[in-house]
């Protein structure tokens, strides 16, 4: 029997304020119904195209309009996309032209053999050269980033948005978005453009996408990793917690809140983080969904 097709997306790993909850919940709720949507019309790639793009109009997500800034009060955004059926990965960097660098991201997934990461200004010429909306940097700046930036707060709330889906004919798809850490040095690069550390997309194997801080899950190649294991025979869940408890140092000191969604290729998912909360949800084309800011935050104990 052919697995249902699904879509699981997420707002970010971190911690979201009493305030912002809802406006999260109802950014997920609104990156379900237009991923759904177009996983029906357009399968996988269309489906984690366009729930990515919801969030990163969604001014509370560190994604697109509303991304952290980095130390110099400016946003830069990074994005990853993956076809499962091609194994093409694309990765942006350094985007300040286009509140949707997504997009970029999916046209770099079209390039080359396997697929290229480009970082800046040749990710913003790019932009220039599709037809993608554009924008001036400072459109990308919202005012109560200012306002965490003037009190020099690191706590960028929740981190990166992301997608996955699995679509009718068994293709998978990645796609993820962000403005990376808060206060971030000019042109640090974090998981998200990197493929294998923020995302892995493969029919035969499943897709994974994570978030969190950039540099733990570069050094653990955590999408892969989850992937890996779901091949070796680990049900998704046990697979999430086992890749999530290797971000956690070996003397048990969380440096890196971190999460990540996975779906197997015959339609099981988990959503799982270390984090405080991790807004995400799912939605199948049966028309069952779920919503919430704290899911699995189980662990694996064993590295
Ligand atoms: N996870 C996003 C970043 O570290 O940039």
């Amino acid at each position: 029997m052919k697995p249902q097709p699904v879509i699981v997306v997420h707002g970010g790993a971190g911690r979201v304020s009493e305030d912002r909850r809802e406006a999260f919940l109802d950014g997920i709720r609104e990156a379900l119904d237009r991923g759904l949507e177009a996983l029906e019309s357009g399968g996988s790639i269309a489906a984690v195209r366009e729930a990515v793009m919801s969030m990163e109009a969604c001014e509370v997500m560190n994604a697109g309009r509303g991304a952290a800034l980095d130390v110099e009060g400016n946003v830069s955004l990074d994005a990853g996309f993956m076809e499962g059926a091609t194994r093409r990965f694309g990765g942006v960097t350094g985007v300040t032209s286009t509140m949707h660098p997504v997009l970029l991201a999916q046209h770099m997934a079209s390039r080359g053999d396997f697929g290229q990461l480009i970082g800046a200004p040749a990710s913003d010429e790019l932009a220039h050269e599709l037809d993608v909306p554009l924008c001036r940097p400072e459109d990308l700046i919202v005012e109560h980033r200012r306002a965490a930036h003037a009190e020099n707060a690191h706590d960028a709330g929740a981190d990166t948005v992301g997608a996955i889906a699995l679509d009718a004919d068994g293709h998978v798809a990645a796609a993820l978005s962000t403005g990376g850490t808060n206060v971030k040095p000019p042109g640090r690069i974090g998981d998200s453009p990197i493929v294998g550390a923020g995302f892995w997309a493969d029919d035969e194997e499943g897709v994974c996408v994570a978030s969190g801080v950039g540099e733990v899950l570069m050094r653990e190649g955590t999408a892969r990793r989850c992937i890996r294991l779901v091949s070796s025979g680990l049900a998704a869940t046990d697979a999430a917690a086992a890749a999530l408890a290797a971000t956690v140092d070996y003397e048990g000191d969380q440096r890196g809140p971190c999460g990540v969604i996975l779906l197997t290729v015959d339609g099981r998912f988990a959503i799982n983080h270390t984090s405080e909360s991790m807004p995400a949800g799912w939605a199948g084309v049966d028309g069952n969904s779920e919503v919430r800011d704290v899911w699995s935050r189980t662990i694996a104990v064993e590295r």
